[in-house]
């Protein structure tokens, strides 16, 4: 491996120890080498290379289409330009429709350089969870709105606004993290619930679009530099960081990272209530 970013590669005992010391995780999506170098050496401690690619580069209006194959050709190219970021992958959809596939799909990710897989849903993903966990492969849970599901909520729609909505979403990543989850990634929920997960759960949760209080935050690469296709609506959770960065991409990057770390970012216009 060429220079490392950070005195050590991150790994998710890393992760938890940011979490007990109260301190943010930055993270962003990457899904080529030189990407992968820039967001690592500007000091984000996660890169996911996100099935989002199904839209940002493949130019989808949704992830359905994205395959393991896929993954696994942006997943080569961005381990090579990994300098010591933790790397997750996603799992596309119905590559994990059965635990003995979840397997199949997860291995080929970690033989392309994954360091943990992150699948969509809840109390169902119980038992690949514990089985993928079982074989040495750890998994982020993904809840909330879970974008494969977007035929289910008929949209890209903010999810546990209502009471019993929450407390399922609360018991079922419970359930996950007693499977074996190493980390949750919660999508587009009210701060409220955000908050409530996140207190309840040891793991360290990671928000998009799910208020101040998780233990870190995510964002897709091209909305920290605000670039949108046409077909796409820009959330509300986003915020353009190229706009007032003094060192173009990188300091972009980076600004990104210090606004995690300091808690300037999300504020109360990034946030659902
Ligand atoms: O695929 C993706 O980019 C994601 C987002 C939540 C960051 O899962």
């Amino acid at each position: 491996m060429n220079k490392l970013a950070f005195e050590k590669p991150i790994t998710l005992t890393t992760l938890s120890q940011l979490k007990k010391n109260n301190k943010k995780i930055a993270s962003l999506t990457a899904y080529d080498a030189l990407f992968a170098e820039l967001i690592s050496t500007s000091g984000i401690e996660v890169l996911l290379v996100g099935d989002s690619l199904g839209m940002v580069l493949q130019g989808h209006d949704n992830t359905l289409p994205v395959t393991v194959d896929d993954m696994v050709y942006h997943m080569r190219a961005v381990s090579r330009g990994n300098r010591g970021s933790l790397i997750m992958a996603d799992l596309p959809f119905m590559s994990y429709a059965s635990p003995d596939q979840s397997l199949e799909s997860a291995a080929a990710l970690l033989r392309a350089g994954a360091h943990v897989v992150k699948l969509e849903g809840g109390a169902w993903l119980a038992e690949s969870t514990r089985l993928l966990f079982e074989r040495g492969i750890p998994v982020c849970a993904h809840m909330g709105l879970t974008p494969q599901s977007i035929n289910r909520f008929g949209g890209f729609r903010v999810q546990g606004r209502n009471p019993d909505q929450a407390s399922t979403m609360i018991e079922e990543a419970v359930i996950l993290e007693e499977a074996g989850a190493s980390l949750l990634l919660l999508e587009c929920v009210p701060v409220d619930l955000g908050k409530s997960i996140t207190e309840r759960l040891e793991i360290p949760v990671i928000g998009i679009g799910a208020g101040p209080y998780v233990d870190g935050q995510i964002m897709v690469m091209h909305d920290v530099l605000g670039l949108t296709l046409s077909n796409l609506k820009t959330p509300r959770f986003v915020k353009n960081f190229l706009a007032e960065s003094k060192q173009g991409i990188p300091g972009a990057f980076a600004d990104f990272g210090e606004a995690v770390r300091t808690g300037t970012f999300p504020s109360k216009e990034h946030c659902f209530f």
